[in-house]
């Protein structure tokens, strides 16, 4: 197995982040950056996130060696992300990541961003009684809305995913509609607290269809119907209150339901996984420990900051792909030559 520690970065979007983590998993520095200057265009603009990546990653990978106590000798290996992604972002911390392997002669691992995100939750420690294999993946984000069966390192099968928007794009799109601005899921989370979720009737897209897709642009639409009247007169506060937490509830209800049909789908997990930016929303989170619990399974979600982007995860991945060679008799990576994949 490659000897640690592993230096990792990731770029995919709009958050710079730089880890270090020792052979074991444990995590020796560790810092994200989430990029200023996309809100004024109320989503992330590609350009500016690939330049950010470009301006912000040699400070932060020296700040990430300092606060480790380390210097870029001690590295035993590199990782990054080389996908999905916005490829800008992608060239540059993949590009990032060779240079520095290549200079100081040492490997360099390419990781899957959506595989990191599905390994996150065996980071030893993260979760209560550990995530064995296998387990169903939520991965909820402003850019990725699947459910996926974890079945072992690099074994994965997607059981279903969004038809139009991520359940976070669906979020952050509805916020700005409130005027709450970007990105708004927890503005809306926030708001939602003063409403009742009873009052304004909303459709449950898919609820009950065979799979497990989702779809929340219908939601979206509905809701844009009931601000119709208001025209660019200012919501009424207790109106917008009730629209965020109606809006919720039947995020909630859809979200529910789907998992209820992965499950079916996927008889032998044993744990319930949420990951991405959405599953910092606590009515969400309430409902999928019921849905867990009348499964008879665990539920987890790993703490927030492993559960939006951030490079632990992605020197987890690489960390896990090594032994997991190891254990197949394979030789260990070595993806010098492996190219940023925006669709991987
Ligand atoms: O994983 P993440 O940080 O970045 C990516 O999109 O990859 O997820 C960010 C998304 C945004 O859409 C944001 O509005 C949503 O997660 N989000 C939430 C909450 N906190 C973050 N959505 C609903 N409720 C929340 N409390
Ligand atoms: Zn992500």
């Amino acid at each position: 197995v490659l000897p640690g520690p592993v230096l990792a970065i990731e770029s995919s979007c709009d958050e710079t982040a730089c880890a270090i983590l020792s052979s074991d998993g444990t995590c020796l520095a560790q810092r994200v950056v989430s990029q200023d200057g996309h809100a004024d265009f109320g989503g992330v603009v590609p350009e500016i996130a690939a330049r950010a990546h470009l301006a912000l990653l040699p400070g932060l990978v020296r700040a990430t060696l300092a606060d480790a106590q380390l210097t870029a000798n001690d590295i035993g290996f590199v990782a990054s992300t080389t996908g999905p992604g916005l490829i800008g972002g992608l060239i540059v911390g993949s590009g990032f990541g060779k240079g520095l392997a290549l200079a100081l002669g040492k490997p360099f691992v390419a990781v899957n961003h959506v595989e990191a995100h599905a390994l996150t939750a065996r980071i030893p420690g993260l979760v209560p009684g550990g995530a064995p294999f296998p387990y169903l993946l939520l991965l909820v984000s402003g850019g990725h809305c699947q459910c996926i069966a974890v079945e072992g390192v690099g074994q994965y099968r997607k059981l279903g995913g969004t038809i139009d928007d991520a359940a976070g794009e669906a979020f952050d799109k509805v916020a700005k509609m409130l005027g709450l601005g970007w990105p708004g899921g927890p503005a809306l989370e926030k708001l939602a607290r003063d409403g009742n979720p009873k009052t304004i009737p909303l459709p449950r897209p898919l609820l009950g269809r065979e799979g497990c897709d989702f779809s929340f642009s219908g939601l979206k639409t509905a809701l844009s119907q009931k601000l119709a009247p208001f025209g660019q007169s200012p919501l009424p506060r207790q109106f917008a209150a009730d629209l965020a937490a109606s809006f919720q509830q039947a995020v909630a209800d859809v979200v529910a339901d789907r998992i209820t049909h992965a499950l079916r789908m996927m008889p032998d997990a044993g744990l319930l996984v949420c990951a991405g930016g959405v599953a910092a929303n606590s009515v969400l989170r309430a409902r999928l420990e019921t849905v867990a619990e009348q499964h008879g399974i665990r539920f987890a979600a790993p703490p927030l900051k492993l559960c939006t982007d951030n490079a632990v995860m992605v020197g987890w991945a690489a960390l896990e792909t090594c032994q997991e060679a190891a254990r197949r008799g394979l030789p260990q990576p070595d993806d010098t030559a492996t190219r940023p994949r925006p669709r991987w």
